[in-house]
């Protein structure tokens, strides 16, 4: 099968003072539809920076990012724009949603800002309200919510735009073992659901084994994938 998501290669250098660090040491990560992918490694070990790059927010220095069959790096300006909309979602650990605004209004207005028409945006807002657990709470703001319930906000946000590679950042930094848990099995069911290629950062190591594979990144390389143990 071909990977949804493709790094070729790729390495990222930061200027750092009169050298440079070498924050990607030429990666390759392959992720198909429907695979929850996990990536583990001691901080600053180049974790972020792989998800900055597969988002196609930063580009590597050299090496390619295929994102549905098409190459990223020969993109630029508004080409690079509409992949980035179109076909990825990025959940970081801090939700970052609008405090003024409803749980449904998030994800309308995540739509908006990808220029999609407004009316049915309500109805799948809803949709994936109820698919995170949500559909109870669609009319809460904010402060009215958990940290977790955020975080659904936040999945189901990312969600809106369809996306085939759903990038995740530390998505359950800030929560206590048993909402964390719960949001990496949301994860995992909407991986499943809507076939993305889902690549997750987590320091959690005990919840690894409700992923498909599992590499470890070190100085900027990434370590030969290995299945979870059950
Ligand atoms: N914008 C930047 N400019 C310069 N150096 C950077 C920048 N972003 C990251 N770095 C450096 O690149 C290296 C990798 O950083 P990165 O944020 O990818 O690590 P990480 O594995 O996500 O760490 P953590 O687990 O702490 O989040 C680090 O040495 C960091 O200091
Ligand atoms: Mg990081």
């Amino acid at each position: 099968m071909n990977p949804v998501l493709n790094l070729v290669k790729v390495s990222l250098e930061y200027p750092d003072g009169d050298s440079t660090l070498r924050a990607l040491d030429a990666v390759d990560l392959r992720v198909e539809a429907g695979e929850f992918f996990s990536l583990v490694g001691p901080s600053g070990s180049g974790k972020s920076s792989l998800l900055a790059v597969a988002a196609t927010l930063v580009r590597p220095g050299s090496g390619l990012v295929v994102i549905d069959g098409v190459d990223a790096t020969g993109l630029k300006g508004a080409g690079l724009t509409s992949l980035r909309r179109e076909k990825v979602g990025i959940i970081f650990q801090q939700p970052n949603l609008l405090p003024s605004l409803t749980a449904v209004e998030q994800l309308i207005l995540a739509d908006h800002l990808r220029g999609k028409p407004a009316a049915k945006a309500r109805k799948r807002a809803t949709e994936l309200l109820d698919v995170v657990g949500l559909g109870p709470s669609l009319n809460k703001r904010p402060h009215q919510l958990s940290g977790g319930q955020r975080q659904r906000v936040n999945i189901a946000r990312a969600l809106m735009g369809r996306p085939r590679v759903l990038l995740v950042d530390e998505p359950t930094a800030a929560l206590d073992h048993e909402r964390s848990e719960s949001i990496v099995r949301l994860l995992r069911r909407v991986t499943e659901e809507f076939s993305t290629a889902t690549v997750m950062v987590t320091h959690d190591t005990e919840f690894l084994p409700l992923t498909d594979s599992v590499a470890t990144m070190r100085d900027g390389r990434l370590d030969v994938a290995c299945s979870p143990q059950p």
